[in-house]
């Protein structure tokens, strides 16, 4: 395969036809606007992006202000986008703004988008990330006739080099009937080489072992393939993925954190882990990367991530070689993240490999491997079904991500999460989950600052006694404790016991009151 000649020690702002190594491609660029141009209304939009990073990221915008024009002149103009996951106010933001969205799937976690979809005027499905692709082979979406990829250039043989997430691009590339190809100049050239793109999943029933047994296996190729023919438009970028930083690590996430690691020295010492514990696989938001921040505390050398996400916490673990390689189908950095993975590049670039989520999430690998699956909740109720995405029940958060992939799959299931939200006024520990993602059964470790709860081998009221006394906040454990006794008594049931009158009365209080305390809101 011929490497592209980009030139390794520059960074960014090359021109684009430094980046092209393709002529026939050379022959169509044109503006984004001209680009947007061929999106018509009512198509399915397949687009890149996963997590903030290696979206489009002139197109959307182009697309965004074409459809504000043609809607104020009476003609309605919206279309389904399918991503990798979450993108960028550049994508979402724009497209949600200008009400240019029928459908939108999967992740998602922009606050525009958000409040379009809380607010009912567009439509939003939340998947497991390992299913989208399967799904669209399957025909389950119809058509995709559009795809618009972002990438870092292209090959002499017109192969295209991936940018900082593969999320389902090959699945749009291969399926899409046409390509919008963004090629961005900020992008690292040094990315190409850390790209692991596998080309042999089949549909059932032909489908055949996937031959990986540790997490640093490349089992595929480093560029993406794509059928010239497709390509339509080539647009030149030059801007840099934006990502919101994390929260600092505070009290909380370090109680949680240092939860965690009791409890990976426990299982080292009961013979169940060894001291390089089995790959593990860190969610997003500012608790998964605090805590991931916190393993470094652990004395842990030589680790391996299986995960999707290579975040902030992450290079630090690399760095400390706490983690000696990481496979993620996406970074999903802050500034300061991507400050520090351009200035140490090349150390980064020999441990950290890029794959489709298709494979970075996959259930056999996650199964195969034993990944330690630790993701973030919303709330988790007092028999370990966990709730990831919806507020009370109804407001989404962002979407299931890839938490169900793993938690699912993997050889052990953590969720973690302050015991309290909003200063105190919900309680993250409740009777009955409003929403549920993961189901009991495949929770097995709650972690909050107060304390962790092992789940593993008990029935349903052995495992609300533990989440009661070891995760629920002080102010709200006599509450569930009273919730659990009465049930104990009157349900109708006693093996998961329940009063459904009042099971979710916690959350309606909140709608009406803003508190889940009886009487708080008042004082
Ligand atoms: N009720 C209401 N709001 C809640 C809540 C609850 N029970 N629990 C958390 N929140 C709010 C927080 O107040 C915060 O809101 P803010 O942004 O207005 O401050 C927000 O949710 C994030 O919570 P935080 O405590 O900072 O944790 P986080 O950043 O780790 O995010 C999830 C927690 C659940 C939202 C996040 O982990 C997620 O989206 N998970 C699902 C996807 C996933 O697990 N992916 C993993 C693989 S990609």
């Amino acid at each position: 395969m011929a490497r592209s000649n980009v030139c390794h020690t520059s960074f960014g702002r090359a021109a684009v036809h430094d980046r092209i190594h393709y002529s026939k491609f050379l022959d169509l660029r044109m503006s984004a606007e001209q680009a947007a141009d061929l999106v018509k209304p009512g198509m399915t939009v397949a687009m890149s992006g996963f997590t903030g990073a290696g979206y489009p990221k002139a197109v959307p915008g182009a697309l965004a202000a074409l459809m504000e024009k043609e809607q104020a002149a009476g003609n309605p103009f919206k279309i389904n986008v399918l991503t990798g996951a979450s993108t960028a106010p550049e994508l979402d933001g724009v497209l949600a703004r200008a009400g240019g969205m029928n459908l939108r799937l999967p992740y998602m976690s922009d606050p525009e988008l958000r409040r379009r979809i809380n607010d009912g005027e567009m439509e939003y499905m939340d998947i497991h990330l390992s299913h989208v692709a399967q799904h669209a082979w399957f025909g389950f979406y119809g058509k995709i006739d559009l795809a618009i990829i972002e990438i870092v250039g292209v090959t002499e043989d017109g192969q295209l080099i991936p940018s900082s997430s593969v999320g389902n691009n090959k699945t749009w590339l291969d399926m899409a009937d046409k390509v919008i190809l963004e090629v961005n100049t900020q992008q690292s050239p040094a990315l190409e080489g850390m790209h692991d793109i596998y080309y042999g999943t089949a549909l059932p029933p032909h489908r055949q072992p996937i031959e990986m047994t540790t997490a640093d296996q490349r089992i595929g190729e480093p560029y993406l393939r794509v059928d010239p023919s497709k390509i339509v438009a080539v647009v030149e970028t030059d801007a840099p993925d934006r990502l919101s930083p994390f929260a600092p690590v505070d009290e909380t996430s370090s109680q949680i954190a240092d939860h965690l690691l009791d409890f990976l020295d426990h299982e080292i010492r009961a013979g169940r882990l060894t001291d390089k514990l089995l790959p593990l696989q860190s969610g997003v938001g500012n608790i998964a990367n605090a805590v991931l921040a916190g393993l470094s505390r652990g004395g842990y050398k030589g680790l391996q991530a299986y995960t999707e996400v290579i975040q902030d916490g992450m290079l630090s673990l690399l760095k400390d070689e706490t983690i000696g390689f990481a496979s993620a189908t996406s970074f999903s950095l802050s500034s300061d993240g991507i400050e520090e993975f351009n200035r140490h590049v090349d150390f980064y670039r020999e441990r950290i490999l890029l794959r489709p989520q298709e494979i970075s999430n996959h259930p056999e690998l996650v199964r195969r491997l034993g990944c330690i699956a630790l993701n973030g909740m919303i709330e988790a109720d007092i028999y370990g079904n966990v709730n990831s995405t919806n507020v009370v029940g109804s407001h989404v958060m962002n979407g299931i991500g890839g938490s169900g992939d793993f938690a699912r799959n993997g050889y052990l299931s953590v969720f973690m999460s302050p015991s309290v939200a909003k200063g105190g006024k919900i309680s993250g520990i409740v009777p009955m989950a409003s929403h549920v993602d993961h189901t009991e059964h495949d929770t097995m470790i709650l972690i909050t600052e107060r304390g962790l709860a092992d789940l593993r081998g008990l029935s349903p009221k052995q495992r609300a006694q533990v989440i009661i006394d070891n995760c629920a906040a002080p102010e709200y454990r006599p509450m569930l404790q009273d919730y659990f006794d009465r049930a104990k008594v009157s349900s109708y049931g006693k093996h998961t016991p329940h009063l459904l009158g009042e099971s979710l009365s916690w959350h309606q209080r909140f709608i009406d009151t803003g508190d889940m305390r009886p009487g708080a809101a008042q004082a």
